[in-house]
């Protein structure tokens, strides 16, 4: 049954929000669990939908998974016989999950991942993996639908250069590389504070990597991995999220285990535009102070990291609809990833779309409408939206918020939020 969520606006949201392991890194780290038998445990990891998926792949594949979300602990007990088909049903259901090629080529000399197609923000390219793969030493070519990956004697170190720091086919290659002979050198590579983390876990277990967190990884292959204990690196998407939150409804929130380091840029432009923001003993707060009506509308343009990230341009979309001036909004990474504005235009935002560039002008204040989740990201900045609209707002395809988000609405509600979810009776099949 689809649910949608009945938001009620004028809230500001005051208090403080923990936020967990991320999912970006979380489905990839239970990935990098293949690469070595026996018992590996992940802690701090998200309650989220896309874990349960990648459980049940990796289900699949014959290992073992207990998944705990109320404890945030995933033990996955991997045979030394795996499979090494990642089935179409779920590939679809999760794109992440094409971050089980690397290591099953690495494992066993053969990955067959259904290809995943496009998703509501873009065409989302493979090409990057297959190349990287190919170099290591793999024959990669597309069958029935099927990435078809094989290195029957196993891979070999290379040099790779990326012709776009991809945060996935970063991922993929190096996952490889750890159980490849010799050395490899990957250069343009993505810069993610997650990837740093899948560095740590795989130097966890015994693997040579140097570089990671860098423009540059040095990889020096080893025969065997070990199994490990790894902790979740806090998703900063999440803790972005309510930056937004507390400056789209000029609240206070204080983010409880989130890492301002992690998001220097949205937070500097946070702070240049009027809102108050600093770091504290268990994460950081930003708060709009209660002499400032409506804090500025910034420019932003979306960079791999340590730029804007992508998955926060649509909550700087919702709060430039609400602040003060015009702004630019420039998408870099996803040409389609501008289904946020028409929504929040059926609320009254003031915005145009050229091309990847966004034109907003602040309105004071929305008014409430059924609007559509087209993924995670778009979904949740139209609840923020609808606490900032004059009336109620319905936010329908919550399953999209439910992926990336551990029970939203529980959340916005302990913030002073007016949310329930409901049955979405509106929608038809
Ligand atoms: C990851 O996607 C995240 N997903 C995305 O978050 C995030 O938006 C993205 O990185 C960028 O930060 C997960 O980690 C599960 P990319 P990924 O490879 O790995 C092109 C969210 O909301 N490209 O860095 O797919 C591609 O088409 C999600 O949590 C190629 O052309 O991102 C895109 O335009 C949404 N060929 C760009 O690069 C390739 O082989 C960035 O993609 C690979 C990528």
């Amino acid at each position: 049954m689809r649910e949608r969520f009945r938001v009620v606006g004028g809230a500001r949201l005051v208090g403080e929000v923990p936020v967990v392991g991320a999912k970006n890194s979380a489905l990839k780290l239970m990935a990098v669990a293949l690469l070595a038998r026996g018992r590996t445990t992940l802690t701090n990891m998200p309650a989220i939908v896309d874990v349960r998926i990648m459980a049940e792949l990796l289900r699949r594949l014959g290992v073992i998974v207990d998944y705990d979300p109320e404890a945030g602990l995933v033990a996955i007990d991997v045979p030394e016989t795996i499979g090494h088909r990642a089935d179409y049903e779920l590939v679809r259901a999760l794109r992440a999950s094409i971050s089980v090629l690397g290591p099953l080529v690495a494992r066993t000399g053969h990955a067959d991942v259904a290809v995943p197609g496009g998703d509501a923000i873009g065409s989302r390219g493979l090409d990057l993996h297959a190349s990287g793969l190919e170099a290591l030493g793999a024959h990669v070519h597309v069958a029935h639908g099927y990435l078809v990956a094989t290195a029957p004697r196993g891979l070999r170190g290379a040099e790779i250069r990326l012709d776009f720091p991809s945060v996935g086919a970063t991922e993929n290659i190096l996952m490889a590389a750890v159980l490849a002979r010799g050395r490899t050198v990957i250069e343009n590579v993505a810069r993610e504070p997650e990837i740093m983390d899948i560095a740590a876990m795989l130097e966890s277990m015994g693997a040579r990597i140097d570089g990671a967190g860098t423009g540059r990884i040095v990889v020096d292959g080893v025969d065997e991995l070990r199994p490990t204990e790894h902790r979740v690196v806090p998703d900063r998407i999440a803790a972005g999220t309510w930056a937004f939150a507390a400056a789209t409804t000029c609240g206070d929130i204080e983010v409880v285990g989130g890492v301002a380091e992690h998001l220097g840029v949205p937070l500097r432009a946070l702070a240049d535009s009027g809102c108050h923001v600093e770091a504290t003993p268990r994460g950081f707060r930003v708060a709009v102070p209660s002499g400032v009506d409506r804090p500025a509308a910034f420019d932003v343009a979306t960079l791999p990291y340590p730029g804007f990230p992508t998955d926060l341009q649509p909550f700087a979309l919702t709060y430039n609809a609400v602040a003060r001036g015009s702004a630019m909004v420039t998408e870099n990474l996803f040409e389609a990833r501008f289904r946020t504005v028409q929504e929040l235009a059926r609320l009254g935002a003031d915005m145009q779309v050229d091309g990847h560039h966004v034109m907003t002008h602040g309105v004071r204040a929305l008014s409430g409408a059924p609007v559509e989740s087209s993924d995670i990201r778009s979904g949740a900045a139209l609840v923020i939206a609808g606490l900032v609209a004059d009336g109620y707002t319905l936010v329908s395809g919550v399953h999209h918020i439910d992926r990336g988000y551990p029970r939203f609405e529980v959340a916005l509600r302990s913030l002073g939020a007016d949310i329930t979810r409901e049955p979405d009776e509106d929608w038809y099949e």
